[in-house]
Protein backbone atom coordinates (compact mmCIF):
# COMPACT_ATOMS: atom_id res chain seq x y z
CA UNK A 1 0.00 0.00 0.00
CA UNK A 2 1.32 2.82 -0.61
CA UNK A 3 -0.35 6.43 0.74
CA UNK A 4 -2.57 8.42 -1.71
CA UNK A 5 -3.59 11.94 -2.41
CA UNK A 6 -6.45 12.90 0.24
CA UNK A 7 -8.87 13.82 -2.15
CA UNK A 8 -11.51 14.70 0.74
CA UNK A 9 -12.30 14.97 4.16
CA UNK A 10 -16.35 13.93 4.87
CA UNK A 11 -17.90 16.16 7.32
CA UNK A 12 -21.10 15.76 8.61
CA UNK A 13 -23.51 18.55 9.38
CA UNK A 14 -27.43 18.77 10.31
CA UNK A 15 -27.72 21.50 7.71
CA UNK A 16 -25.48 21.93 4.02
CA UNK A 17 -27.06 25.25 3.96
CA UNK A 18 -25.57 26.60 6.97
CA UNK A 19 -21.95 24.77 6.51
CA UNK A 20 -22.20 26.25 3.26
CA UNK A 21 -22.80 29.66 4.98
CA UNK A 22 -19.64 29.02 7.33
CA UNK A 23 -16.95 28.10 4.92
CA UNK A 24 -18.30 30.88 2.60
CA UNK A 25 -18.11 33.55 5.01
CA UNK A 26 -15.75 32.56 8.21
CA UNK A 27 -13.36 30.31 5.84
CA UNK A 28 -13.45 32.26 2.97
CA UNK A 29 -14.14 29.60 0.48
CA UNK A 30 -15.10 30.58 -2.72
CA UNK A 31 -14.95 27.45 -5.15
CA UNK A 32 -18.24 25.72 -3.13
CA UNK A 33 -19.73 23.29 -5.87
CA UNK A 34 -23.82 22.76 -6.23
CA UNK A 35 -25.33 20.70 -3.34
CA UNK A 36 -27.10 17.01 -5.08
CA UNK A 37 -28.58 14.12 -3.58
CA UNK A 38 -27.37 10.77 -3.34
CA UNK A 39 -29.85 8.46 -2.24
CA UNK A 40 -27.63 5.28 -2.60
CA UNK A 41 -25.67 6.82 0.09
CA UNK A 42 -28.61 8.17 1.97
CA UNK A 43 -26.93 11.01 1.78
CA UNK A 44 -27.46 14.61 0.24
CA UNK A 45 -23.35 16.16 -0.64
CA UNK A 46 -21.43 19.44 -1.45
CA UNK A 47 -18.21 19.81 -1.98
CA UNK A 48 -16.08 22.74 -1.36
CA UNK A 49 -12.82 23.34 -2.93
CA UNK A 50 -9.56 24.10 -0.96
CA UNK A 51 -6.92 25.95 -3.34
CA UNK A 52 -4.83 23.66 -5.39
CA UNK A 53 -1.08 24.51 -7.53
CA UNK A 54 -2.11 26.42 -10.74
CA UNK A 55 -5.90 26.17 -11.66
CA UNK A 56 -6.16 23.24 -10.00
CA UNK A 57 -7.75 22.25 -6.64
CA UNK A 58 -6.79 20.53 -3.53
CA UNK A 59 -8.07 18.63 -0.97
CA UNK A 60 -11.53 19.45 -0.93
CA UNK A 61 -14.18 19.17 2.02
CA UNK A 62 -17.20 16.79 1.81
CA UNK A 63 -20.01 18.15 3.83
CA UNK A 64 -22.45 15.30 3.81
CA UNK A 65 -25.85 15.74 5.81
CA UNK A 66 -28.74 12.49 6.29
CA UNK A 67 -31.28 12.06 3.57
CA UNK A 68 -33.76 10.12 5.08
CA UNK A 69 -34.29 8.18 8.35
CA UNK A 70 -32.18 5.46 7.16
CA UNK A 71 -29.55 7.48 6.31
CA UNK A 72 -26.13 6.01 8.13
CA UNK A 73 -25.14 9.21 9.30
CA UNK A 74 -28.29 9.47 10.80
CA UNK A 75 -26.73 8.20 14.23
CA UNK A 76 -23.60 10.41 14.10
CA UNK A 77 -25.58 13.31 13.88
CA UNK A 78 -28.18 12.09 16.64
CA UNK A 79 -24.39 12.01 18.65
CA UNK A 80 -23.08 15.10 17.08
CA UNK A 81 -25.88 17.62 16.53
CA UNK A 82 -23.83 20.06 15.30
CA UNK A 83 -22.23 18.10 13.17
CA UNK A 84 -18.53 17.30 12.94
CA UNK A 85 -15.36 15.41 11.14
CA UNK A 86 -16.72 11.75 9.49
CA UNK A 87 -14.34 10.45 7.62
CA UNK A 88 -11.09 10.90 5.82
CA UNK A 89 -11.06 9.91 1.72
CA UNK A 90 -7.47 8.85 0.36
CA UNK A 91 -7.06 8.49 -3.61
CA UNK A 92 -5.83 4.85 -5.40
CA UNK A 93 -5.20 3.99 -9.01
CA UNK A 94 -7.01 0.24 -8.90
CA UNK A 95 -10.16 0.08 -6.26
CA UNK A 96 -9.79 -3.64 -6.25
CA UNK A 97 -6.03 -3.76 -5.73
CA UNK A 98 -6.62 -1.51 -2.65
CA UNK A 99 -9.07 -3.67 -1.23
CA UNK A 100 -7.40 -6.83 -1.55
CA UNK A 101 -4.09 -5.24 0.09
CA UNK A 102 -6.36 -4.23 3.21
CA UNK A 103 -7.88 -7.54 3.23
CA UNK A 104 -4.58 -9.37 3.25
CA UNK A 105 -3.44 -7.15 6.35
CA UNK A 106 -6.73 -7.47 8.64
CA UNK A 107 -8.82 -4.31 7.44
CA UNK A 108 -12.76 -4.79 7.39
CA UNK A 109 -14.14 -3.63 4.48
CA UNK A 110 -17.42 -2.01 5.07
CA UNK A 111 -19.62 -3.46 2.24
CA UNK A 112 -18.41 -3.73 -0.92
CA UNK A 113 -17.04 -1.08 -3.46
CA UNK A 114 -19.65 1.08 -5.31
CA UNK A 115 -19.84 4.48 -6.98
CA UNK A 116 -19.20 7.14 -4.88
CA UNK A 117 -20.10 11.44 -4.94
CA UNK A 118 -17.50 11.54 -7.42
CA UNK A 119 -18.96 8.89 -9.68
CA UNK A 120 -15.42 6.14 -9.51
CA UNK A 121 -15.84 3.48 -7.10
CA UNK A 122 -15.12 3.74 -3.26
CA UNK A 123 -15.63 1.86 -0.21
CA UNK A 124 -15.05 2.26 3.36
CA UNK A 125 -12.98 0.69 6.07
CA UNK A 126 -14.05 -0.09 9.69
CA UNK A 127 -12.63 3.23 12.06
CA UNK A 128 -11.69 0.49 14.71
CA UNK A 129 -9.24 -1.11 11.98
CA UNK A 130 -8.07 2.30 10.55
CA UNK A 131 -6.03 4.53 13.76
CA UNK A 132 -9.91 5.41 14.93
CA UNK A 133 -10.67 7.58 11.40
CA UNK A 134 -13.42 5.87 9.02
CA UNK A 135 -11.23 5.77 6.09
CA UNK A 136 -12.74 5.83 2.39
CA UNK A 137 -10.39 4.71 -0.24
CA UNK A 138 -11.44 5.88 -3.68
CA UNK A 139 -10.05 5.43 -7.47
CA UNK A 140 -8.75 8.32 -8.79
CA UNK A 141 -11.16 9.73 -11.34
CA UNK A 142 -9.41 9.40 -14.65
CA UNK A 143 -8.14 12.21 -16.28
CA UNK A 144 -7.62 14.34 -12.77
CA UNK A 145 -4.47 15.60 -10.94
CO1 LIG B 1 -16.40 10.85 1.18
Amino acid sequence: MKLGRLNHIGVATPSIEASIAYYRDVMGATKIHAPFDLPSQGVKVCFIDTPGENETHGTQIELIEPLGEGSPIHSFIAKNPHGGQHHMCYEVPDIFVAKAEFEAIGKRVLGEPRIGAHGTMIFFLHPKDMNGVLTEIMETPKGAH
